[in-house]
């Protein structure tokens, strides 16, 4: 059959099954890494099926709430970072939702915070966003439905899957808390009891058909109907103070992202309730002002100081001010320039400071910004659509509250919030006023989905899991790409350090050698080693062509959607 093409173009795509390598190249422009190779997997199935990268990280997200449903899923929440292919740039905001029923003090007795109220069981969830998040990128921005992309995943939470190292690790970890819920426990846990193992198959037929009913019934079911009675009446019934109503009253909302220059790249991060658009920003323009690179050639520990002195007067500051913009006020200086230098010049560059407190950012009350738990999916399509989604349900397993006939897993990102000023959180973050709980208020969030533009252009995206440490894990990419020249592998896979202002320590995985260590010692630093942490998923552009990266600290992938135009010539051919 001939097929007039005068100007009709046909898009073939086929699909590169990547093995499980972190790095793969692509001659085409569509590209994806996850930290599990069946949500890649789906993603690139987008792509095949004409969707683009919205569709292709929504897919991976959607399926990433079976396959790993420890980190995310439909019962947490999601920041979505977009730069669309006539070079918009959009922010979706899933963050979740403190209940109107909560107060500041929820978590106290006594006068004491009490730790597992906030992490384990019903009065640690926060109304869940991920879904109505997803749903909106979708309708806006996506080719695709929402009911494609969830009847795959559903097909797997039926069939089952075989379950990897890490999620069996973080199943065994958390069993005795998952058994105390019975739904949870009937779930997640053999009939006897135990955890399921690496390679055992895990089916989870309730979750498929919560995956069913909101393809064919819309975000209503969830938000508006049967998931949300639910909910409201399981909570109503364990002195949980969810409510229907609160998931009623949910909404995403698109919001405006943080824009800086470093060294010349433009820097696109997640604004408030995110920490991590402000910090990354702050963090790099405070560095703005020492010659890394050439400091990185001649004394690497001499470098990786000032950037632990930089993270630490960051997190101080992120400590005070930073909370949902739409409560309270969070000063735009904090990505001031001027500030940044001001804080650059308190550095010594051969000692370690004792930061006491936080700083004062310019026009602190008049210029405000207006309004290895946890996954990030980066996708890229041949259309200039660049995407970055980081997705959590907080700690392994959230709350470990799974309602009973839905599958899903509901957060305890109430844990992110500042329980009692000065008492830290899961995380080992103190927070203060401007993070204390309130009615309908979204928890501060580390997450730090990042682009990186030159000339207007994407070069690189990047985020990561891991709590705090995520906004580190960007900055030192972002720091190893820009400054020390590099390859976006070399940048994820180096060993990594973090510094949160408290505790006052520098956490260090295990891979640096002794006299790094050292060196950080001799300059007043405490040392925490630890085995490894985080989980960072980065695409960029290198030599003309897409990169994907996923953590080579975990069993991700990276898949490719190859799209091919057939001109006439060739079907004659
Ligand atoms: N739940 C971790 C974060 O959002 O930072």
């Amino acid at each position: 059959m001939r097929i007039s093409l005068a100007w009709i173009v046909s898009v073939l795509v086929l699909t590169l099954c990547c093995e499980s390598r972190p790095v793969v190249w692509a001659q085409s422009r569509c590209i994806v890494a996850t930290v599990q190779p069946l949500a890649t997997d789906a993603a690139t199935a987008a792509f095949v099926s004409g969707g683009n990268a919205i569709d292709a990280a929504v897919a991976a997200a959607l399926t990433l709430g079976v396959v790993d449903n420890h980190n995310s899923g439909l019962g947490g929440g999601c920041f979505i970072l977009l730069r669309l292919a006539d070079g918009r740039l959009v922010a979706i905001e899933g963050r979740e939702m403190a209940p109107a029923a909560a107060t500041r003090d929820m978590y106290l007795r006594d006068g004491q915070v009490v730790p597992e109220l906030s992490t384990i069981g019903p009065l640690a969830v926060g109304v869940p966003g991920a879904l109505a998040a997803y749903a909106l990128v979708l309708e806006k921005y996506g080719q695709r439905k929402l009911e494609d992309l969830l009847l795959p995943a559903a097909r797997i939470a039926e069939e089952g899957f075989a379950i990897d190292g890490r999620y069996a690790a973080n199943l065994a970890k958390t069993a005795s808390s998952l058994a105390r819920f019975a739904a949870t426990r009937a779930v997640l846990l053999k009939p006897d009891g135990m955890p399921y193992r690496a390679g055992e198959i895990l089916k989870q037929p309730d979750l498929a058909r919560s995956y069913r009913q909101v393809a064919r019934h819309g975000t209503d079911w969830f938000y508006r109907g049967p998931y949300a009675q639910a909910v409201g009446s399981w909570m109503a019934r364990h002195e949980g103070i969810v409510t229907a109503a609160d998931f009623a009253h949910y909404m995403a909302r698109q919001r405006k992202p943080i824009v800086t220059v470093y060294r010349g790249y433009t820097i696109v991060g997640f604004p408030p309730p995110s920490s991590g658009g402000v910090h990354v920003a702050q963090i790099l323009n405070i560095l703005e002002n020492f010659d890394l690179r050439s400091l990185q050639a001649k004394d690497p520990v001499a470098a990786s100081h000032l950037i632990v002195e930089a993270l630490k007067r960051a997190f101080a500051d992120r400590a005070h001010w930073l909370g949902d913009a739409d409560y309270v006020d969070v000063p735009r200086g904090l990505i001031d320039k001027s500030y940044a230098a001001r804080l650059a010049q308190t550095i010594d560059p051969c000692r370690a400071a004792k930061v006491e407190a936080h700083g004062n950012p310019p026009q602190g009350t008049s210029d405000l910004f207006g309004n290895r738990h946890t996954t990030h999916i980066a996708a890229a399509d041949s259309d200039g659509n660049w995407v970055a989604i980081t997705a959590t349900v907080n700690t392994s397993f959230g709350s470990c509250v799974i309602v009973p006939g839905t599958g899903i897993v509901l957060n305890n990102e109430m844990d992110d919030f500042s329980s009692q000023p000065g008492t830290p959180n899961a995380f080992g973050l103190v927070g203060a006023e401007n993070n204390a709980i309130a009615p309908g208020k979204r928890p501060l969030s580390s997450m730090s989905p990042t682009l990186v533009l030159q000339d207007g252009q994407p070069l690189l995206t990047v985020g990561a899991a891991g709590g705090p440490t995520i906004i580190t894990q960007v900055v030192l990419t972002l720091l190893r790409t820009i400054d020390y020249g590099q390859t976006l592998a070399e940048a994820v896979a180096r060993p990594r350090y973090h510094h949160q202002w408290l505790p006052d320590q520098v956490l260090v995985e295990q891979a640096f050698p002794a006299e790094w260590n050292q060196g950080l010692q001799h300059r007043g630093h405490r040392i925490e080693q630890v085995d490894q942490f985080g989980v960072t998923q980065a695409i960029g552009r290198e030599g003309g062509k897409l990169i994907g990266i996923h953590d080579p600290r975990v069993s991700g992938k990276v898949g490719i959607g190859i799209r091919k135009k057939v001109s006439d010539t060739f079907l004659k051919e």
